[in-house]
This record gives structure tokens, C-alpha cells and sequence, in this order.
């Protein structure tokens, strides 16, 4: 298994290596295929959204062949194992098998109506932040006055209608703490029983704004998105001069009540890398260290999520969110080949030092960055041009809501007055008109939204794979291969059970 592990980690080449061959034949692959299974293998544990349609064209098998080499992978449980769980695309197929297990995919295909299995709540007001690669309005705010009391009540029906097995989070937007009813929020998920994650930048997670939120306790994760390691580093990704130092504070007095309290809530951080901030990997460690330092009555930091930039400023050719006026800065482009490369030996000294100071501390490293972490070059993160969108999106799968009761189809449409993003907003829940209302005749309508070729930039990673998914699952019905006749068991979805306990949340090796 190490061997045939090795063997994923590495660039594919068709000179197979002696070992793989023979494994492949013991797996029941005949000789004459053993370079075909060997690509089917090797690019779908690497890249899970690969399409039959370019295995046809890589394999030069005839369709009726590849269905046939299909059926004899599927048939052995060490390719699946060695497809869904060894290579380097493992952190994209965990997520995708939650979605497998939901059965909507093929609903967003049909425009059959479901409710989507994943809500994400967006209930900040506004933000003190003005972080370069965010493509919030730096400008917009909401009016607490006109949409606090009636946001929230939105808010907990629409977590009320959801179905069983749904998944939801709290992030923004603009920045959660902003909501003086999110306490209320969360306790009314946990009573019906949902594990909530929030992402906060923690600026205003004073012990004073915790005592008058109990509800903040009901958490299952909350997830400090931290923005630099200093002084420095903090102030030029956030413009605020006091974010450094109210920050840390502020994750020192909360673990130390998470811990007076003994209170199972984990407690994590979310580091973005950046080609600005790279060499602030091993600062980071001192920033951890110094912070379980000073929480003396208990357990520290309990994970680290280590993520890129997904573009939706930084990788965004027009200039339509850098130029809103009032814009602070803007950041440009993404990590070099380079600097990729030069992360790998920053990882390898981050995770040697990361074994000894903080060895109880979970670290992901996200979906591109888990090569890195693991000391191979692998492939930037996956992403699809504007163009490639879903022309209805997929509301079964995924959608965002915010304080207005507006239902959005991508996770970075959902920032108040961010330009053109009105055209992707299913509909606004009101009085009359549940979420479900809405989406019943949002997805009845076939509604067909005109894209432009930077619409991307309304996608976070999580809608980028969403996409190349539903756009996988389209193209291999279409090639006259689905998924039951590919080689992948478990994307048949009576494969999954329907409670497979994956994703949601950031502190076990199953990450969203
Ligand atoms: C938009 S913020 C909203 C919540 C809160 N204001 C915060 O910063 O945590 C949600 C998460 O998205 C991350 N984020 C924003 N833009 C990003 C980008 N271009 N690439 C990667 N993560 C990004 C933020 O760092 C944060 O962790
Ligand atoms: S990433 Fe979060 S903290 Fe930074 S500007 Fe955007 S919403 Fe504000």
C-alpha cells in the first residue's frame, strides 16, 4: 500500500513502475490495460473531477472497454481505497462524498427540487477588516435597525425547514460577531441538533461581548480567521491598527472560559498564505506557542486550517470590486510556482517544529495545500472560469443566506452591494415565502443566469469543486458513462449511507 501511495504522490508517467504493475494484475486488471487503469487510478485519486470523456480520449479504449476496465476497478476494494482515500486529491473527494450520500447532484442535473443540504448563514452586518484578496464592498453595511430582529427570525425558520442531515455554518459576509443575535442563532441550531462551525476574525470576541452571548457556547467549532503573526503583518492585510493585539487577547480570555467552563467547544485557526505573508509560516508557531502559554487552566488552540487564496480579487482580470470606491487596497496574484515550492521546505520545518511545540494541535492543510504539507509539489488549487459556471447553480447542493433573507448561489455572491452579484440571488425570504418557496420556484423556473467570463470571482474553493463536480456529473451522462457505470463505487449513491459523518467541521482530518 506505502508503495502504491508513492506511486499517487508522484507525476504521472506512463512508464509504470514494476511494483504497480504487479499489484494491478493481482487486482484483477488484465495485461493488456494495465496503462489505461493505471490513468483512470492515478488522475482520478489526483483530480476526482476528471471526465470520462478525456479517460476516452487519454486511454484510446472504445467506450464499451473503459465501461468494462470501470466495472473490474470498481470490483476491487484497494484501487477504491487507493482512489478516494490515498492520493493527493483526498481532501476533494471527502467533500465530495457528502454530496454522493445526499443524492441532490442528479437533482441539480434534472432541476428537481430539494432543499439545499448545505446552508451557510451570513449574518454580519458589517466588517472592521479591509483584508486585499476579500471581495466584500469595503463600503456596505447593513441596517441593524431594519434587519437584525427580522434576519434572525429568517434565520432560525430557514434552519427549521431544513432536512435531516443538512449541513450548516456561520460565517460571512461581513463579519458574524457584527450580529448581536448570533448567539440566539446558534442555540436554536443546537437544539435541533446541528453541529454549528463559525469563522470569525475575532476582533470583537471580547469577554465582555461572550458574557452578553451565551449562545456563542452552543458552538461546536469556532474557527479565528488570523490575518498575520505581528504587529506589522497583521496591520497590512487588515488596515487596522488595533487588530494585532485584540486579537490574540481576545483568543486568550476565550480559551481560558472554554476552559473554566469545560466546555467541548474546539477552538481553531484559519492562516491564509499569501505571497505576501509565505514567511510567516514559522512565526505562526510562536504566535501559537505564545498564546497556550499564556492559558494556563487547560487545553490551547485546538486546530489550524492552513489555506491559499481562491482569486475571487487576487485571480480576477476585471477590476469591477478592486476599483468600488472607498476600497482601501486590493492584493494581486497568486503563489508562484516557485513560491509553492519554497513552501514546501517551510511546511517540512513548520511540521518537524509543529511535531515537538504543539503536538496535540490538528493541522489541514486544505485541498492544494496537502501536497505541500506533505512535501510534494501537486497541482494549484482547482478552479473553473466564469464561463464554466452552473448557468442555474446548484441550490440543491449549497446556497448562502444573509440578513435581508436573501438566498444566494455562490458563497462569494453573498457580500451586501458587492456589484452585479444581484443576478445571483435565487429570491428573498419574507413573510409569505419560506426558503423553500423560494427555491421551489427558483429551480421550477430553469432560471438561466447570464455569465461573464469573471464571474468567478463569486466562487470560494468550496463552490469551485462543487462546480467541476456537477460539470463532471453532466459530461459522463452525456459520454454515455455515468457515474454507476464509472469507476469510482462509492459515487454510486446508494454506496453511501445517508449519515456518513464527514466534512462541516475543521478539527478532525475531515475538512470543507
Ligand atoms: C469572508 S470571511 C467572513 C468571516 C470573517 N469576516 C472572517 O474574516 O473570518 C470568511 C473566510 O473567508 C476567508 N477568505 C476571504 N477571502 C478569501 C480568499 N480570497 N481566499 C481564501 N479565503 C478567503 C476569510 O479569511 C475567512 O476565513
Ligand atoms: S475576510 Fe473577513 S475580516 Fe477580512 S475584510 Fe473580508 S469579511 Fe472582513
Amino acid at each position: 500500500m506505502k508503495n502504491f501511495k508513492d506511486w499517487l504522490y508522484k507525476e504521472y508517467q506512463t512508464g509504470i513502475p514494476t511494483h504497480v504493475t504487479n499489484t494491478l494484475l493481482k487486482e484483477g486488471i488484465p495485461e493488456k490495460w494495465i496503462v489505461p487503469a493505471s490513468m483512470i487510478i492515478h488522475h482520478l485519486s489526483e483530480m476526482p473531477w476528471y471526465t470520462q470523456k478525456q479517460l476516452l480520449e487519454d486511454t484510446e479504449l472504445s467506450k464499451q472497454e473503459l465501461i468494462e476496465l470501470n466495472a473490474i476497478i470498481q470490483n476491487s476494494d484497494f484501487l477504491q481505497q487507493m482512489i478516494v482515500f490515498e492520493g493527493l486529491g483526498k481532501k476533494y473527494w471527502n467533500t465530495i462524498l457528502t454530496h454522493v450520500s445526499s443524492g441532490n447532484i442528479s437533482k441539480v442535473l434534472n432541476y428537481e427540487y430539494a432543499l439545499p443540504f448545505r446552508l451557510t448563514l451570513f449574518p454580519g452586518m458589517s466588517c472592521m477588516y479591509y483584508c486585499g484578496f476579500c471581495g466584500r464592498n469595503q463600503q456596505a453595511s447593513y441596517k441593524p435597525g431594519e434587519v437584525l430582529v427580522s434576519g434572525a427570525k429568517k434565520f432560525k425558520d430557514a434552519i427549521s425547514g431544513l432536512p435531516k442531515g443538512s449541513r450548516i455554518s456561520i460565517s460571512g459576509g461581513l463579519e458574524p460577531l457584527t450580529n448581536f443575535k448570533l448567539g440566539e442563532i446558534i442555540t436554536h441550531a443546537k437544539k435541533l441538533g446541528y453541529k454549528v462551525p463559525l469563522i470569525t476574525n475575532a476582533h470583537m470576541l471580547t469577554p465582555k461581548y461572550v458574557a452578553m452571548q451565551p449562545g456563542l457556547w452552543d458552538l461546536d467549532s469556532l474557527r479565528v480567521s488570523l490575518y498575520g503573526t505581528d504587529q506589522e503583518s497583521t496591520f497590512n492585510v487588515t488596515r487596522h491598527p488595533q487588530a494585532y493585539e485584540m486579537v490574540k487577547g481576545n483568543i486568550i480570555e476565550f480559551l481560558k472560559e472554554r476552559n473554566k467552563r469545560k466546555s467541548n467547544l474546539k477552538v481553531g485557526l484559519n492562516y491564509i498564505i499569501l505571497p505576501e505573508n509565505m514567511h510567516t509560516i514559522l512565526p505562526l508557531l510562536d504566535y501559537i506557542n505564545e498564546v497556550n502559554s499564556k492559558v494556563d487552566n487547560g487545553p490551547g488552540i485546538d486546530f489550524l486550517t492552513i489555506r491559499e487564496d481562491f482569486g475571487s480579487v487576487t485571480e480576477i482580470e476585471d477590476d469591477v470590486d478592486k476599483s468600488v470606491e472607498g476600497r482601501k487596497y486590493y492584493l494581486e496574484g497568486f503563489l508562484t510556482e516557485e513560491q509553492r515550492q519554497e513552501l514546501i521546505s517551510l511546511f517540512a520545518e513548520f511540521n518537524k517544529r509543529r511535531e515537538k511545540e504543539c503536538p496535540d494541535m490538528h493541522v489541514d492543510f486544505g485541498y492544494a495545500m496537502a501536497a505541500l504539507g506533505e512535501g510534494i509539489l501537486g497541482k494549484p488549487l482547482a478552479r473553473v472560469k466564469g464561463t464554466q459556471m452552473r448557468k442555474s447553480g446548484y441550490p440543491q447542493l449549497s446556497v448562502a443566506m444573509d440578513s435581508h433573507g436573501d438566498i444566494f448561489l455562490y458563497k462569494e455572491a453573498g457580500f451586501l452591494d458587492r456589484p452585479e452579484n444581484q443576478k445571483f440571488i435565487a429570491g428573498r425570504i419574507t413573510e409569505d415565502k419560506s426558503m423553500a418557496d423560494i427555491l421551489k420556484e427558483f429551480i421550477a423556473s430553469r432560471k438561466i443566469i447570464d455569465l461573464d467570463k469573471s464571474d468567478d470571482r463569486f466562487m470560494d474553493s468550496y463552490d469551485h469543486l462543487i462546480t467541476l463536480l456537477v460539470n463532471q456529473a453532466e459530461a459522463d451522462i452525456n459520454a454515455g458513462i455515468p457515474f454507476e457505470l464509472g469507476p469510482v463505487k462509492l459515487r454510486k449513491q446508494d454506496q453511501t449511507s445517508s449519515d456518513t459523518e464527514l466534512s462541516n467541521h475543521w478539527y478532525k482530518d475531515e475538512s470543507g
